[in-house]
């Protein structure tokens, strides 16, 4: 093991007694499965209502590529998350908003069920039907939830577009899906700032070379403040259609409830499609076990509805299982040091949902501010996005938790839709730095580059073995998947990432092996920020990479060569900001650029980005005799020490 905030040996901490009485799951046997795989998975689809049920788990045609989950199945998610509440929880809070303006704003069941009907009935009124998809660009506020199950009710497919991305990064998101019809709203106020989101939504559709069959706008910042002329208005929708039920269309177990996009290895956003039924079956099914969730719960997830942490533990995991499910505008760590903890008195928060950047905040705002607050409603703590190192760890136990909630470092992707690894909280000892094992029905393993599975301590790719349900439609087929060679008639996935299992088969995730970057628990391509700085005036050539970060994971560096000869004299560091904010988004923007004469090429020409990598990082890396300009690496160091 050589990653220096890995696990400890020795640092292992059991679950608390007080957790385990309690735990939904709280011993191996119930851990684990009865059947073999795949029918193992039918436990979790069977708490679902389905208006048909499935004929078979698990369709993998010849052994392979695609493979459906629960074929022959039907059902409504929204149905799912609402309806069948409604008797038994009607008047119990489904969701609280905690917005940015220090708003509180709570919806029962009945309340919920209500708004989205009428939103649904609104969204058909304007044209929307079965498998049109519907994007929304939308801060996280009860309205961006109440269009996701909107559309799930009537059966199409929501596109939430994370509101912080530029109006070009909108246009992109919205041509690939095919997408005409969006949800947007006036502006919000993004870290104290008033972000005018109509007028990039409005941009966005300029950018489009099809016009829209209807655009919606939400009042988020002034009542009446949104144009009337080219869109609907969310109040007003709502008001035409109050007391409206929609029947809700029954969905294929593989029909897509949602699209996504995601960042990738290209240049191009990445489009990754969940289903309805294995993706809800196994996203109800992790909140329940590992996040230990039941409809007492109120848990708050910190993610925004625009990621997929957003999606699964914030929006269908919470309401699935009928809990109460907290969401919240804007980072936790974005605003008031104290709102965190007021959020968790107010309402009684159990479980906190969050990820490694932010509780490396509050520890470094120090731990005056949790111990301020009472946390005594907390029982669980959840981290995603990124490695949760030791040290983290052990604050967030101690500091947040009390010593008495067990850690749940769960590893998953946009791509899985739910957690794949993980420590079931009521059952396994945790080891601090490692994110856990495989749960039960997945299969994981680490491989070395000839596929053959890494002894422990052995540094490889971090692949899973065997189709998953809440796997996305695109990896049914896509070629991320290739023959295991140690057994021909089994798949796997490379998920892209690197990791190290010990001897009991803890697998501690090291980061990302490909040209994904990980910056603060959100995916960027390296390949995309480059396409927006080589469009600057002047840039010649760019080069991103990624440097170890102590507080956000990594940080995202530039290295720019110039047109005209001696670095930098021609291309100011705000135009290669403004070019990747308007391509992308602000979150986007390097956190260093480098102009430097030249990059790093192989004979054949390529860009060596290792190389930049280990020199931004002061690794040491090694032989240069491949490259053919090998000057290029002294004159890169020295600037490096400037
Ligand atoms: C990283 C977020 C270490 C990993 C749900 C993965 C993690 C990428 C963890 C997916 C974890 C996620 N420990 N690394 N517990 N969870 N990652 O698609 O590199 O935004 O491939 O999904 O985040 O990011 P995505």
């Amino acid at each position: 093991m050589t990653a220096p905030d890995g696990p400890q040996a020795g640092d292992v901490v059991d679950p608390p007694t007080g957790f385990v009485t309690q735990a939904n799951v709280a011993a191996a046997e119930a851990a684990s499965f009865d059947a073999p795989w795949p029918d193992c998975w039918a436990a979790a689809a069977d708490r679902l209502d389905w208006h048909r049920g499935y004929d078979t788990v698990l369709d993998s045609g010849d052994g392979g590529p695609p493979f459906r989950w629960f074929v022959g199945g039907e059902l409504n998610a929204c149905v799912n998350c609402l309806d069948r509440h409604l008797d038994e929880r009607g008047d119990d809070v489904a969701l609280v908003w905690e917005g940015h303006l220090d708003e509180r704003v709570t919806y029962t069941y009945r309340e919920l069920f209500d708004e989205v009907n009428a939103v649904a009935a609104g969204l058909c009124d304007l044209g929307v039907g079965e498998d049109d998809v519907v994007t929304t660009y939308l801060p996280s506020m009860p309205a961006a939830v109440a269009v996701m199950l909107a559309c799930a009710r009537i059966g199409a497919v929501h596109n939430v577009v994370f509101a912080g991305f530029s109006a070009d990064a909108l246009a992109t998101r919205m041509e690939r899906a095919g997408s005409r019809y969006l949800v947007t709203c006036d502006g919000y106020y993004r870290r104290g700032e008033a972000v005018n989101q109509r007028r990039r939504a409005d941009n966005a559709r300029m950018a489009l070379p099809y016009d829209l069959d209807a655009t919606v706008v939400v009042d988020r910042l002034a009542a009446g403040s949104s144009h009337t002329e080219d869109g609907a208005r969310y109040d007003d929708l709502l008001a035409a259609h109050e007391g409206t039920t929609v029947e809700p269309v029954p969905r294929g177990a593989s029909d897509p409830l949602f699209r996504m996009y995601t960042s990738g290895t290209t240049g191009e956003p990445k489009a990754v499609t969940h289903t309805t039924g294995g993706y809800l079956a196994q996203v109800a099914w992790t909140t329940e076990r590992v996040l230990d969730v039941d409809s007492e719960t109120t848990i708050w997830g910190t993610a925004d509805l625009g990621w997929i942490t957003g999606h699964s533990y914030v929006v269908y995991g919470p309401l699935s299982l009928g809990a109460t499910t907290v969401l919240s505008e804007g980072s936790p760590d974005a605003a008031d040091r104290d709102r965190p903890w007021e959020i968790v008195a107010a309402n009684d928060v159990n479980v906190l949902y969050t990820a490694p950047t932010v509780v490396r905040s509050f520890m470094k705002w120090g731990t005056a501010y949790p111990e301020a607050h009472d946390r005594s409603s907390l029982r669980l703590l959840g981290s995603v996005g990124e490695p949760l190192d030791a040290e983290t760890w052990h604050w967030y136990h101690e500091h947040v938790g009390g010593g008495d909630c067990p850690v749940v470092d769960t590893w998953w992707q946009t791509e899985t839709g739910a957690v794949l690894l993980t420590t079931l909280p009521g059952v396994e000892s945790m080891r601090p730095g490692s994110v856990g094992r495989p749960l039960a029905g997945i299969e994981a393993t680490v491989r070395d580059g000839a596929d053959a599975v890494c002894a422990p301590g052995e540094r490889g790719w971090l692949s899973v073995d065997r189709p998953w349900p809440a796997m996305a439609r695109e990896l049914a087929t896509a070629s991320d998947w290739g023959a295991v060679a140690d057994a021909p008639e089994r798949w796997r996935y490379r998920v892209g990432d690197e990791a190290v299992v010990d001897e009991d088969g803890y697998v501690t995730v090291l980061g990302r092996v490909d040209d994904v970057l990980n910056v603060a628990g959100r995916r960027f391509s390296t390949a995309e920020i480059e396409h927006a700085i080589v469009q600057v005036d002047g840039v010649a050539e760019a080069a991103v990479i990624g440097r170890d970060d102590p507080d956000i994971g990594t940080a995202i560096v530039a290295y720019v060569t110039t047109e005209d000869g001696p670095a930098g004299a021609a291309v100011a560091r705000d135009d290669v900001d403004a070019a990747v904010a308007a391509a992308i988004g602000a979150g986007s923007t390097p956190d260093e650029v480098v102009f430097t004469p030249d990059l790093p090429k192989t004979r054949s020409g390529k860009i060596m980005r290792r190389l930049l990598g280990d020199i931004a990082n002061g690794e040491d890396y090694g032989d240069t005799s491949a490259l053919r300009n090998p000057e290029v690496v002294g004159e890169l160091e020295a600037r490096q020490r400037e």
